[in-house]
C-alpha cells in the first residue's frame, strides 16, 4: 500500500514541557491506496472514534450513464468505472461497527439490509438542491447517534455549486462537497477524533479534516482517483499549521 508523502502525513506542533521546547510531529490525515475491506481486519475494536463512510451504492453511478442525466447542459465525463455495480457485503458493515465507536453511512437507505442494529432516530438528509431531473432529490446517511434527524440544504448540482464565488473543482463522479464534511465534523465529532473513511474519493474529507483539526485514515482503492484525491489535497493544504 502506498501513502501520502510524509510532510503531508504529519503537522509539526510545539510542545513545551520540564525540559524545554520540543518539536513534536504528529500524524494527523492518513490517505492510503489500497482495499479498506482487507485493512479492516487488522484494526482493534473501537480504535476510531468515529468511521464516516460513503461507499458504493450499487446503483452503477460510476458508469457511461450518468453522464446524459442532466438537463444542465452536458455533463462532465469521469470515464466509465464499474466500483459501483454493487454495495458491499454484509461482513464490510459488521467490521466497520467493530473498528469505530460511532458510524455515519452514506447511502445506507440503498443496503439497509447489509447494516447489522441498523435501527437509529438519527438520519442526515442532504437536500442537494437538485432542480428537476431524474437524480435524487436528497443524499441519506445513516447516523449510530440517539438524536435527531437532520437536514443540510446545500446546492450540488453540476455546474451549479452552494457557493459560486468559491465553486470546488470536481474531479470524481461522487464527489461530496468538503463544507458537507465541515457540517458534520462540527455537529458529529471533536477536535482531536480519530475519522475512519473507508471510502475516499475525492478526499473531500480529508480536506475537511485538515481544516478542523480531526485526524483522518482514509483509503481508496482506485490509483487514479487516490492521485488526484492526494493532488487536491495537497493544493488546497499548502501551508504549514504550526501551534
Ligand atoms: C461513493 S465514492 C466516494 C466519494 C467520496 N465521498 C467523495 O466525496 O469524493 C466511493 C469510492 O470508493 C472506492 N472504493 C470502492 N471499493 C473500495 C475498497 N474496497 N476500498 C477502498 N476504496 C474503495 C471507489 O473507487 C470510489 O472512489
Amino acid at each position: 500500500m502506498e501513502k501520502l508523502g510524509k510532510e503531508l502525513e504529519f503537522i509539526s506542533r510545539i510542545k513545551r514541557d520540564g525540559s524545554g521546547t520540543k518539536m513534536v510531529k504528529k500524524k494527523l490525515i492518513e490517505l492510503i491506496h489500497g482495499d479498506s475491506l482487507q485493512a479492516l481486519k487488522g484494526y482493534a475494536d473501537n480504535h476510531f472514534d468515529i468511521a464516516i463512510v460513503d461507499p458504493p451504492y450499487g446503483i452503477g453511478e460510476s458508469s457511461n450513464d450518468n453522464k446524459i442525466r442532466s438537463k444542465l447542459g452536458k455533463s462532465k465525463d469521469y470515464g466509465c468505472k464499474n466500483w459501483d455495480d454493487n454495495a458491499p457485503e454484509k461482513e464490510y458493515f459488521i467490521e466497520l461497527k467493530r473498528v469505530s465507536k460511532n458510524q455515519i453511512i452514506w447511502g445506507a437507505n440503498h443496503f439497509i439490509e447489509n447494516i447489522p442494529s441498523a435501527n437509529s432516530s438519527c438520519w442526515i438528509v442532504w437536500n442537494k438542491e437538485n432542480g428537476e431531473n431524474d437524480f435524487a432529490d436528497c443524499e441519506l446517511a445513516y447516523c449510530s447517534f440517539k438524536s435527531a434527524v437532520r437536514k443540510i440544504d446545500l446546492r450540488w448540482h453540476g455546474m451549479l455549486q452552494h457557493d459560486m464565488k468559491n465553486k470546488e473543482f470536481r474531479i470524481h463522479p461522487t464527489q461530496k462537497p468538503v463544507a458537507l464534511y465541515k457540517w458534520i465534523l462540527d455537529r458529529y465529532t471533536s477536535e482531536g477524533d480519530l475519522i475512519l473513511d473507508t471510502h475516499l474519493g475525492s478526499g473531500s474529507i480529508a480536506i475537511a479534516c485538515h481544516y478542523m483539526k480531526r485526524k483522518l485514515i482514509g483509503y481508496e482503492i482506485d490509483k487514479e482517483y487516490y492521485d488526484a484525491a492526494c493532488k487536491r489535497f495537497k493544493e488546497q493544504t499548502m501551508q504549514q499549521v504550526l501551534w
